[in-house]
């Protein structure tokens, strides 16, 4: 958060920076009259016993005391007030000529499921999870991301630091969310409410991608899986087992939504929501136990045999 790559994350490292400042100041104040007074006022060899003059109610004191850290306080209330105005944004309606995004996010026990719904003011018919993969802006055209926040169970929150600051996924009601970013990369953020067992292995990924690299994700993306000959026997143990009642590839007849999209599984840099990378033998680990890697998680232990696991790790790398 001390490394911002989007205004509103700007805005709050300005906020943030000004509020520790000032704190370590009245702390620098308030100890530095503190030390003085214990010095100056300390018991002496050659003071007398008696007791010092006993102040009882003094008008000037206690309006200095009361109206200082009042004013404070009501400086810092209105730098957040004119903060959260920059923060904030109301969504705007997606209109043919913009640049911006809309991707509505749905958190779940333990993973992040993306609809992306317009983009350039065309509506999109994407579904993907966990890896979240945005344009970036640049000095002739600013390419806004815009999020919709809401949740199939219990609240979670959605926090990119270096790109804007945390929202709450709420069950029941949608909230927003927005960011602007010139620099293409990957930003790493994580859900910051606690939402179960698996609240911590809740890891976000957001690429932000060069927009010419965007569109050829955003195409590639729009297919639907990739059928390849030699991995029938795969998708036949992925059609028979009990996976299709929980994920969906787009073009086939697995059309379940209680787990990720897989129809490009291969095309993502890790597996169960960031915790491990997505190789075949990480895959297989999964596949075998995935209660091993991510305790608590929803994906049962198929018992699949050797085989029947060998050809899924096979099939499901093939979905670039
Ligand atoms: Cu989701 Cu914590």
């Amino acid at each position: 958060m001390f490394d911002p790559a989007s205004p509103s994350a700007s805005a709050i490292r300005g906020l943030t920076w000004l509020v520790i400042v000032l704190a370590v100041a009245i702390a620098a104040i308030v100890e530095a009259i503190l030390v003085y007074s214990l010095l100056r006022f300390r018991r002496t060899a050659s003071a007398d016993s008696s007791e010092p003059a006993q102040v009882y109610g003094s008008d000037p004191i206690e309006i200095a005391w009361t109206a200082a850290p009042g004013l404070v306080v009501f400086v810092l209330l209105l730098i957040v007030a004119r903060t959260e105005w920059e923060v904030r944004a109301e969504v705007p309606e997606p209109a043919p000529g913009d640049h911006d995004l809309f991707v509505r996010v749905v958190g779940h026990q333990w993973w992040w499921e993306y609809e992306y719904e317009f983009y350039n003011g065309q509506s999109l018919r994407l579904v993907t999870a966990n890896e979240l993969h945005v344009p970036a802006s640049d000095t002739e055209v600013q390419r806004t991301v815009h999020l919709t926040l809401e949740s199939a169970d219990v609240c979670h929150s959605f926090w990119v630091p270096r790109l804007a600051g945390k929202t709450d996924l709420i069950p029941g009601r949608a909230n927003h969310t927005w960011f602007e970013c010139r620099e293409p990369g990957l930003y790493l953020g994580q859900c910051a409410e606690y939402c179960g067992t698996e609240h911590a292995g809740m890891l976000l990924r957001v690429y932000v991608d060069a927009p010419q690299d965007f569109q050829a994700w955003l195409e590639h993306q729009q297919q639907p899986s990739a059928e390849i000959a030699e991995e029938r026997t795969g998708q036949d143990v992925f059609m028979a087992e009990t996976c299709v009642n929980c994920h969906r590839l787009k073009g086939t007849r697995a059309e379940g939504t209680f787990g990720p999209d897989l129809t490009h599984l291969a095309s993502r840099r890790t597996l169960a929501s960031g915790i491990i990378d997505n190789t075949p033998d990480n895959l297989r680990r999964w596949l075998r136990d995935p209660q091993s890697i991510k305790p608590g998680c929803l994906m049962p232990a198929l018992g699949l045999n050797n085989r029947k696991v060998d050809s899924l790790v096979r099939y499901l790398s093939t979905l670039e």
